[in-house]
């Protein structure tokens, strides 16, 4: 009996066309795939593909004696430019076995080495090209594909496109992949209309005929001027078959100098890209390949054997990221039975998605995480067949493997050796371009030496150092100060604004600061100077931009350095409150470091910015003891000078756009208003189910209008900045008071008891001044802190306080990003997110007028069509619906904390339409009564297709007693004990002080009550649950 293959609905002469995107092919199918299952047909106008993602299929089709490469879709229209060339020739093709017969040699291990100083050249031109610009911008993708494209000219064909000593990336690149672009979307247009574009047929042959010649070029050249030199080009040109005599064509020689300038480097490229994105991303991998190269001198031809580990970070890079992302097979006999009972005819193309195949969970432990270990100590070898197919299948496999494999090894040995790398925006996340082969899209890094290392570079460039140039003029002003360096690790911007309100007062004290990265500092934290370090934690775990830096400190370097610490946190994650910088101040000190001042506490919950001023007071006051209070510059001279704080304008540089904004529930007495949003991301972003955008919001012009008033500025009033230092302000040229205003800083955040005293001092009003001294005293958190006192309220109170607007400014914290749970699914739209949240819109806690939330009304007021500064950010990993469809969740949600589960339930929803099977999929939902019943409807409609079981309790209507989520779950503690047997994942979200802690509470007395045993016991059970069966995501 055979079955039939899921397929989407078709359309009429298209068939599922619509349901590929020609731009993200690979993305097309890995959605189908969550959406119909690990095998599904489609139509393509009237032919036939079946779509493969798991390793039970996979490897029954690798099997060579039923079937067989296909040359189709793209491929077959990319035969316009590569013929029969051996990546686009049939097997049946007599040129793909003469070709392949002749050209083999050239891929032996003792041809590959001879090419190694070939490749050592190439990548030297690499090295020395990032070591002339230290710290700026390196587009990772660019660079990469310079380095591959000249390494095959040059070791196959001798040639060099020099593309290390051009602006822009030679005139090839961009004609392949026009070539390649325009030959996937050739492929799914009917033939009638690719002939009636005869524009762009033109514009494409013209392509393809620059690219024939500059293939026709090099071999002219070589003819010109022959050698005896056994490289791939006079294989071509000399090479006979053995058994007949027969020699390559010149037409097919051109093919085949052309396949291999695009198959030799594209992949290769993108494998290098992606394996330095894992290593960042990774800290401690990246480490241990460090350590792995500097046990080498210098890396010859004899190291590469050895780096067994960056050998595991390649196959593990190349698992998650199969840079060619699939092949193309059919069967040999009219019709095959594939496992399961699916029948595949021999007209059909068998696509395998390579994506998929790796993580095939019944292969893989822990599939999405990067774990190079896996393919160490046998783990690579014992792999089931076909489980890792990154090369392709059989006698149609790569060819170039050896080459590749060498020239990334060496890339990577050295590209690690010399520098530390960090990302540009730490918060970056996979973005996947796609053409034939996939890269990452909007990958930078920086990177700085780290030391000299004895290989023999080519050394014909002569640095100009652009950096040094830059930084003397600034030197000439400060350098009878002394040097003092600030390194911080921060993800929403305050531990980066602390570092630069310290850079910027410390010439007061007599120091000139740098500030950098944590994880700039990795290896190269100073010793003789001060080093201040200011991070949070996130859940226990460092920021974005400090995770090498961790990694680094655990490799327990010796650190005799001075130093201080200040860690920024937030008192209600209680069990991971301040742990990064408790962590680091206490690894430095072990490390032989010496503390200058003991570590500051910042609780972003309570007296954040006094506590900063307290600790930065007591830290200046000791340095300048030790200084003897010299080389002191006046106030007066900076108080004209803006403080450098840094926006965070660096991680959100895309926009978005609005395209729906409703309101979920008005506001009334005992609920704010709710809002859902519909934004476009950003052009190439996408998201996983559960991820969060992140949003540069804008200030609400109220209180703009406020402060403008306070300082007799008017809306248009433009001001010029000058400022010494780097500043993310507009600096020497007028802007508006008003857009720096509403875009650059924050200005409700509370008075600290410094910016009080300094008020004080300003107020030409003795009794002012008296009444403003007063309350720094024990009133302070009652009057201030509590009721969020900001320093306009207090200056709107204290009119006689005379303060400039550049003294303002200075005092404010940059202006934060804010994250939105995603409440959407890409299964729906991977373009298009939606948000749900509330509107921040109250009477102030000061008494006196209404207080605005910054994101929540600046998304609140955007109308459709607006553009928005925003990002798609990964949550937790494990935040994310089971890869396996059919592992029962169970959802715990509270007020707009049903965001992410919106998102969960669509997509469930959307895979049951296309006849998944779907495990219980349960939600706990709580509000106040039925009026904010987010989404109700929607919810009444999936619990009817079956793809949810809905739980609802009203806090402010009775309810038999239940008041919360948590009453429910205790009711059903049954029920949830039998779920979680059955292999259930745990998910809460909303605020973490009340749903986040009541839950947590609740599964402690059911954990207790089912095992018998005391509430530690069971604290210690759901803490071992909590890695990967009891996800958390709350805010406070
Ligand atoms: C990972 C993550 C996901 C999130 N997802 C969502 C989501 O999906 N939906 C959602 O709605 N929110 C979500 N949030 C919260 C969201 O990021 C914002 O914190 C929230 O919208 C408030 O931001 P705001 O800029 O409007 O307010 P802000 O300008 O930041 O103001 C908030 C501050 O104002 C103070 N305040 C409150 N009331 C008053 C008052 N009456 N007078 C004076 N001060 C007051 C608060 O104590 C708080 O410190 C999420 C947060 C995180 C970290
Ligand atoms: N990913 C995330 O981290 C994320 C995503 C979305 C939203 N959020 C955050 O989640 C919060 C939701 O705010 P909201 O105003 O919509 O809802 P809320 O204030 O948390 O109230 C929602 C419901 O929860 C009830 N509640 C109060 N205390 C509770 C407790 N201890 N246990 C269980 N339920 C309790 C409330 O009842 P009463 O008011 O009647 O007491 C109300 O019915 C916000 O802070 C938002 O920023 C976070
Ligand atoms: C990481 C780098 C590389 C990857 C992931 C990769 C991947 C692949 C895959 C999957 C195939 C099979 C395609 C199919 O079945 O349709 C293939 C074929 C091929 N590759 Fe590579 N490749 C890489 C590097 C190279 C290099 C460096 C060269 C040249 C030096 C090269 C030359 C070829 C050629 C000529 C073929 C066609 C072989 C044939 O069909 O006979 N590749 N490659
Ligand atoms: C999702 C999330 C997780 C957090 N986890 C912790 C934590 O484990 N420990 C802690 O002390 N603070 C925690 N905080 C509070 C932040 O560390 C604090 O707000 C800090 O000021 C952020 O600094 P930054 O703006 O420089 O990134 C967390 C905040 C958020 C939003």
């Amino acid at each position: 009996m055979t079955r039939a293959l899921p397929q989407p609905q078709e359309t009429f002469l298209i068939g599922n066309l619509r349901e590929l995107d020609p731009d993200r092919f690979s993305e097309s199918l890995q959605r189908l795939q969550e959406l119909y299952g690990d095998i599904y047909r489609l139509t393509i106008f009237k032919t036939n593909v079946v779509v493969l993602s798991n390793h039970e299929f996979i490897n029954f089709v690798c099997d060579e004696s039923k079937f067989d490469k296909k040359i189709a879709a793209g491929l077959l229209e990319l035969r316009n430019a590569g013929g029969d060339g051996l990546f686009t020739a049939h097997t049946s093709e007599p040129n793909w076995k003469l070709a392949h017969k002749i050209l083999m040699p050239a891929f032996g291990p003792q041809a590959i080495r001879d090419m190694f100083p070939a490749m050592m050249d190439i990548c030297s031109q690499l090295i020395l090209r990032w070591e002339r610009f230290p710290g700026e911008e390196i587009d990772v993708c660019d660079n990469l594909t310079r380095l591959t494209l000249d390494t095959i000219a040059l070791c196959s064909f001798n040639y060099r496109f020099n593309s290390f000593y051009q602006k822009t990336m030679h005139r090839f690149v961009d004609a392949m992949i026009n070539v390649l672009v325009e030959s996937g979307r050739r492929a799914q247009r009917f033939s009638l209309q690719n002939t009636l574009m005869m524009t762009t047929t033109r514009w494409y042959n013209n392509e393809i005929a620059y690219l024939h010649n500059v293939c026709d070029e090099i071999v002219r050249e070589r003819r010109k001027n022959p050698n005896d030199v056994k490289d791939l080009l006079n294989r071509m040109i000399n090479g006979k078959d053995p058994e007949t005599g027969y020699q390559l064509s010149d037409e097919n020689i051109r093919y085949q100098m052309l396949t291999f300038l695009v198959a030799g480097h594209e992949t290769t490229s993108g494998l290098l890209s992606f394996a330095l994105y894992y290593l960042l991303k990774n800290p401690h991998t990246l480490q241990k390949v460090q350590v792995e190269v500097d046990q080498y001198g210098e890396i010859t031809v004899d190291t590469l054997s050895k780096l067994k580990y960056i050998d595991a970070v390649l196959k593990e890079t190349l698992r998650l990221q199969p840079t060619a992302p699939g092949f193309i097979l059919t069967s040999k006999e009219d019709s095959v039975i594939l496992p399961g009972g699916y029948e595949v005819h021999k007209d059909e193309s068998i696509i395998v998605v390579l994506h998929k195949l790796h993580r095939d969970p019944k292969i893989w432990d822990r599939p999405e995480e990067f774990v190079p270990e896996r393919m160490l100590n046998g783990g690579f070898e014992n792999l089931p067949l076909n489980s890792w197919k990154p090369f392709g299948n059989g006698q149609r496999s790569c060819i170039g493997r050896p080459f590749a494999w060498q020239e990334s090894l060496l890339a990577l040995a050295l590209v690690i050796k010399h520098f530390n790398i960090e990302f540009v925006d730490p918060s970056y996340d996979l973005r996947i371009k796609q053409t034939l082969t996939i890269k990452p899209e909007g990958f930078k890094i920086r990177v700085r030496s780290r030391q000299r290392v004895g290989i023999l570079l080519d050394t014909n460039i002569t640095p100009v150092n652009k950096a040094t140039e830059k930084t003397s003029k600034q030197k000439d002003d400060t350098k009878h100060l002394r040097p003092m360096a600030i390194f911080f690790g921060s993800n929403s911007g305050s531990c980066e604004s602390f570092a630069a309100t310290l850079a910027s007062e410390a010439p007061l004290y007599g120091y000139n600061a740098t500030v950098a990265t944590l994880d700039s500092a990795v290896n190269s934290l100073p010793n003789d100077q001060p080093t201040i370090i200011i991070t949070a934690s996130y859940e226990g775990n460092p920021c974005e931009n400090a995770k090498q830096f961790m990694a680094y400190l655990e490799s327990k370097p010796k650190l005799e350095i001075n130093y201080a610490v200040f860690g920024a946190g937030h008192h209600d994650w209680v069990n991971t409150y301040q742990k990064i910088p408790i962590y680091i101040d206490q690894m430095i000190e072990n490390a032989g470091g010496t503390r200058i001042i003991e570590r500051g506490v910042g609780d972003s919950g309570g007296d954040f910015y006094g506590a900063f001023e307290a600790w930065k007071e007591n830290l200046f006051q000791t340095l300048r003891k030790d200084n003897g209070e010299h080389n002191i510059i006046s106030e007066e001279k900076l108080s004209i000078e803006i403080v450098n704080l840094k926006r965070n304008f660096e991680q959100i540089t895309d926009s978005g756009i609005l395209l729906q904004s409703k309101v979920l529930v008005k506001a009334t007495e005992i609920v704010p208003t709710i809002k859902h949003l519909e934004i476009k991301l950003p052009k190439g972003q996408t998201y996983r189910t559960g991820d969060y955008l992140a949003i540069l919001p804008s200030n609400p012009v109220e209180i703009v209008y406020r402060v403008l008033k306070r300082f007799n500025l008017s809306t248009d009033t433009q001001v010029k900045i000058h400022c010494s230092t780097n500043t993310f302000f507009p600096t020497n040229h007028p802007v508006s008071a008003f857009d720096i205003l509403s875009g650059y800083v924050e200005l409700a955040q509370p008075i600290s008891k410094k910016q009080i005293e300094t008020l004080a001092a300003l107020c030409k009003d003795e009794k002012e001044a008296v009444q403003l001294k007063n309350l720094n005293g024990d009133t302070y958190e009652t009057e201030i802190l509590n009721k969020r006192i900001s320093i306009l309220d207090t200056l709107e109170l204290y009119s006689s306080c005379d303060l400039s607007f550049a003294q303002y400014l200075r005092m404010l914290p940059s202006l934060r990003v804010r994250q939105y749970s995603i409440s959407s699914s890409p299964l729906w739209n991977s373009e298009v997110v939606t948000l749900t949240f509330d509107v921040l819109n109250v009477p102030a806690l000061s008494g006196s007028g209404q207080y605005f939330g910054v994101a929540s009304n600046y998304l609140a007021n955007l109308r459709e069509g607006n553009q928005i500064s925003c990002s798609v950010r990964a949550s937790n990993t494990r935040f994310h619906p089971p890869e396996d469809t059919t592992i029962p969740i169970v959802m715990i949600a509270a007020g707009t904390g049903i965001a992410p589960f919106r998102g969960f339930i669509q997509e469930r929803a959307a895979q049951l339409v296309c006849g998944r099977n779907i495990g219980s999929t349960i939600l706990y939902y709580g509000c106040r009564s039925q009026e904010d019943f987010l989404y109700s409807n929607e919810f009444e409609k999936w619990s009817s297709l079956g793809a949810v079981q809905v739980k609802s309790v009203f806090s402010r209507q009775s309810n038999n007693g239940k008041k919360y989520v948590q009453d429910l779950l205790w009711e059903d503690r049954n029920e949830i004990a039998s779920l979680y047997c059955k292999g259930a994942r745990f998910y809460t979200c909303g605020s973490g002080r009340k749903v986040g802690a009541s839950v947590k509470t609740c599964f402690i007395k059911i954990i207790a009550e089912i095992k018998q045993c005391n509430e530690e016991e069971a604290t210690k059970i759901l803490e071992k649950i909590s890695c990967d069966r009891y996800n958390v995501d709350v805010f406070a």
